[in-house]
């Protein structure tokens, strides 16, 4: 698709899509899902959606594509939404400073994920969302479609199924975590309904607007609350801390917002009050984000002077 900046931010978007091109080389694809290893390192999108509901984008903007653990910011909204603070129970709100899906502080501290952007914390949500709804990944799905106006969102039972198939390592966090009893559902059932809310895709138009709840402190689309101000303020806290994992201090360092990515390539970010952000290149740092997307939101809030600080 071309560049069709317009609106407050387009002018920089496209000065941001041209000199991000270069990076749109760098970077892999996630391999360790088979059906995500073959995506095109060139692609590049990103949207910018403001709390009236316009959205505009440069690139492949409008391109779906798989959003992964961009899904786990979803699901920690929807179970605060539905059982407030009882979420942490078990569940800590720290950085971990380790990779996403690691397994080796869960032990040193009992069973209880660090935070709920790691794969262990994720489960946990959904976990939750599963017990409190009977449908984690359709909730997720359906907040998604309700948000953008997009009612195509859905999942790909061909990138469930491919990461079900390579899914031991969560399959590892969960029984342990089942151990502790940090978890209430059968893990079979667990890992599926969190391999499906992994699978959901959309654009970065559909993400932006999506999101949008956490710039306009906790107000849907239609005017409902999703959250409190204080929950939306807490989750883009912890998306900020946590949003990122390993590398979030750096995330916060260059681009200066709350931010969330996932292995497709895609990150959403937050200018409270202003806007929120979604950008997608598939080519992955060593941590899992992606290089473009990570430069271009740099390069965003360096250009406009946007950030919480
Ligand atoms: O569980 C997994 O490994 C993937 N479904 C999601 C991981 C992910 O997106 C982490 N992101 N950077």
């Amino acid at each position: 698709m071309t560049a069709v900046g317009t609106g407050r931010f387009g002018a920089v978007l496209n000065r941001i899509e041209k000199e991000t091109a270069e990076l749109r080389e760098r970077g892999c694809p996630a391999d360790y899902i088979p059906g995500l290893a073959g995506a095109d390192i060139r692609r590049f999108g990103m949207a910018v959606a403001e709390p009236d509901g316009t959205v505009y984008g440069v690139g492949d903007w409008r391109t779906p594509f798989s959003t992964q653990s961009i899904t786990k910011v979803f699901a920690l909204a929807l179970a605060l939404s539905l059982e407030g603070e009882q979420i942490w129970r078990n569940l800590g709100r720290e950085p971990s400073g380790n990779p996403f899906n690691s397994l080796v502080q869960l032990e040193y501290e009992n069973g209880v994920p660090r935070n709920p952007f790691i794969n262990a914390g994720a489960l946990v949500v959904t976990d939750r969302l599963q017990s409190l709804t009977g449908d984690a990944a359709g909730q997720v799905r359906d907040l998604l479609r309700a948000e953008s106006g997009n009612p195509a969102i859905d999942f790909v039972p061909e990138i469930a199924a491919s990461e079900a198939a390579h899914g031991d390592r969560n399959a590892a966090l969960a029984h342990f975590m089942a151990s502790y009893g940090t978890i209430a559902n059968p893990v079979p059932g667990l890992l599926a309904a969190y391999f499906r809310q992994c699978s959901i895709e959309a654009s970065c138009a559909d993400l932006a607007l999506g999101a949008s709840f956490l710039a306009r402190r906790g107000v849907r689309e239609d005017g409902s609350a999703l959250l409190t101000p204080s929950q939306a303020k807490q989750v883009n806290a912890v998306m900020l801390t946590c949003g990122t994992y390993d590398a979030a201090g750096e995330f916060a360092y260059r681009v200066g917002l709350p931010g969330k990515s996932g292995v497709g390539g895609g990150i959403i970010a937050v200018v409270p009050g202003v806007c929120t952000l979604c950008v997608w290149s598939p080519g992955l740092d060593r941590r899992g984000n992606s290089v473009a997307g990570v430069s271009a939101l740099d390069r965003f809030t360096t250009l406009t002077g946007l950030s919480v600080f």
